[in-house]
């Protein structure tokens, strides 16, 4: 969900409606807006999209200059504009991000107080919760430190009050929030390209952090009251960088952004002479990281993918047994975890709840654990003991694409590092690698041009009822991830498999109804690929293969080839990704569905 606050001189509504545009891609169930105006609130709130809000304020204007709206993705209730946030209750109305876990026993307890409650919602709790704190002590900010030091779970808030007007209370607890610094005037939102186009200072809070804003100051103090100093960051992304950059949609600009995005992430971690990678945050020592046993590779959805390619990477090149787990399997399993354990959590957001959970359960046990993540300062890059960021910039589609092809670039500039410190690589074979590595951004670039040709096969393709994607080691992670980009935006069913497996199962759906893309690159399995192709074909399915080689029995068997340019075995999963984004983006489009924001899915999934 995104939230976003506002106190200041100026018409707090459209900075927040603003705001809260640029936070949609985290949740649009249905949002919402408080202002405090004079001592007193004014609310509105509509199920759907940000517009439905902005047409009822159309029709009912709100004023004030100090205001919290939200976008809501369901958790607690189902979205409609009775659940939507703000709640209100007794003159203390809430934002919130997040879930509390004792709302029932909280709720109960409430509601022998003579409480009565009008939403489904967990978050109305907290709003009646200060209600009763603060009839009790009349202090507002006092009521908020009573009524949190209640909560078990997570919580990321912001809150008004109309007895108290003129001020804004914001506080954390494992859900982010941020807040931005201006001239006279202050923003707290859950996320910062809410903020950027006002300010570029921004101040992180921490876990049990809060801020009371007042008089055009703001003051920071933890739960128990204790004051405390932040230092405010200089974001640099521009407001720009994070609007669609005249692309049709977000995923398109981001998907050609991938070049770009990959030679950043390579900048200035690449020795090239000695065949070395410095990592500038990975904070973590040659000795400990020789004296690895194991490694963990824990992520979600599309992130999930990327670690799996990353076992072949580390395990080839640093020959250390590596796991790839899902994260909220990781995490209830007691996995085996010692001092001489690496976890690697991998994180687009760095705020995932589930991979969050499994970073504490790696540390909880005594090993060492380092993130990839894209978002600067996020959770989960906070609590490793060392992060590399993949530099990709702001991702807003919902669906990954250039988040993920930076991860693997990060996950290999990882496994170089690895391998060098462990000597499992010397300095030819890392020269090697990063020679290679350098020449990604422009094969990535080759790689796009194959758009056209794509979008035609799109159109041949998009009747399909079921896809079925295919690949072998390395790439069987690209078939997966295939598949799901497809699933997640054009609502067709699709499978990723191990195409040496599909004998034992999938082959059974084939016929001419089925289109299977085939992901085979020239490496050591080439062969076997196209034996697996061959099954598919002779049974009348539709093959679209990927590669970067020509073969006469390939190219009879296809129905549609894509070539790719060449490059050495351990990245190729970042070129034949380009295909499978490019078919999944345009056999959306064709169907018409909603590219950047797909049904049900968001971009962030902080609950668990
Ligand atoms: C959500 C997104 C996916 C993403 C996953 C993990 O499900 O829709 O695109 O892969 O979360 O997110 P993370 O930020 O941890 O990489």
């Amino acid at each position: 969900c995104g939230i976003v606050g506002y106190i200041g001189a100026q018409d707090a509504t459209p900075i927040i409606i603003d705001g809260l545009r640029r936070l949609e891609y985290r949740g649009y169930d249905s949002a919402g807006i408080a202002t405090l105006d004079g001592g007193k609130i004014d609310i509105r709130r509509a199920q759907g999209k940000l517009v439905n809000l902005e047409k009822l304020l159309g029709e009912k204007p709100v004023s004030g200059s100090c205001g919290i709206g939200h976008t809501r993705w369901a958790t607690h209730g189902r979205p409609s504009e009775i659940n939507a946030h703000p709640h209100y209750a007794g003159g203390i109305v809430v934002v919130h991000n997040g879930i509390i876990e004792n709302y029932l026993a909280l709720k109960e307890r409430l509601r022998s107080q003579g409480h009565r409650f009008t939403s489904e919602t967990d978050t109305e709790i907290i709003a009646h919760l200060i209600e009763e704190h603060h009839k009790q002590t009349r202090d507002f900010e006092a009521a908020v430190r009573r009524a949190l030091g209640e909560v078990r779970g997570a919580y990321a808030v912001a809150i008004l009050c109309e007895q108290e007007p003129g001020k804004l209370i914001a506080a954390k607890l494992g859900s982010p929030l941020v807040v931005g610094k201006g001239r006279g005037e202050s923003f707290v939102a859950s996320d910062i390209p809410a903020m950027l186009s006002h300010t570029r200072e921004m101040i992180f809070l921490e876990d049990g952090e809060m801020v009371v804003f007042e008089n055009g100051a703001m003051r920071f103090s933890n739960l128990a009251g204790t004051p405390l100093e932040k230092a405010a960051k200089t974001i640099d992304w521009s407001p720009l960088m994070a609007e669609k950059g005249g692309y049709k949609h977000f995923m398109l600009k981001e998907i050609y952004e991938q070049p770009r995005a990959i030679a950043d992430t390579i900048a200035g971690r690449v020795l090239e002479e000695k065949g070395e990678v410095y990592l500038e945050g990975l904070d973590l020592s040659a000795t400990e990281l020789a004296a690895m046993e194991k490694v963990f590779i824990i992520a979600c959805g599309t992130s999930w993918h990327a670690a799996l390619v990353g076992k072949f990477l580390i395990e080839k090149h640093c020959r250390v047994p590596v796991e790839v787990d899902i994260a909220s399997e990781f995490r209830y399993r007691d996995p085996i975890v010692n001092e001489r354990t690496l976890t690697l959590l991998i994180s687009q957001s760095g705020e995932t709840a589930d991979t969050l959970a499994a970073l504490r359960e790696a540390r909880g046990k005594g090993g060492k654990v380092a993130a990839i993540c894209n978002v600067v300062d996020s959770s989960i890059a906070r609590e490793s003991h060392g992060v590399i960021y993949t530099h990709a910039g702001p991702e807003i589609g919902v669906a990954s694409t250039k988040a993920f092809t930076t991860q693997l670039v990060a996950l290999f500039l990882f496994a170089v590092h690895l391998g060098r410190v462990r000597g499992t690589l010397d300095q030819a074979q890392g020269r090697a690698m990063l020679d290679a590595l350098v020449t990604l951004p422009r094969k990535v670039e080759a790689a796009l041009e194959l758009d056209g040709a794509i979008e035609q096969a799109a159109r041949e393709y998009m009747g399909a009822r079921d896809f079925l994607y295919l690949g072998r080691g390395n790439q069987y992670p690209i078939a997966l991830e295939g598949a799901l980009k497809l699933k997640e935006i054009s609502y067709i069913h699709a499978e990723g498999y191990p195409a040496g497996e599909m004998k034992h199962g999938p082959i059974a759906l084939i016929d001419e109804n089925l289109p299977v893309v085939v992901v085979v690159p020239h490496n050591d399995t080439f062969e076997k690929v196209i034996s697996n192709l061959e099954e598919v074909h002779a049974r009348g399915g539709r093959v679209i293969a990927v590669t970067d080689h020509t073969d006469p029995g390939l190219t009879e068997k296809s129905d549609a080839v894509f070539m790719l340019p060449k490059i050495i075995d351990e990245l190729m999963p970042v070129l034949t990704s380009i295909p499978m984004q490019l078919l999944a983006y345009h056999i959306a489009v064709l169907k018409g569905t909603d590219v950047d924001q797909p049904r049900n899915l968001a971009k962030s999934v902080t609950v668990e």
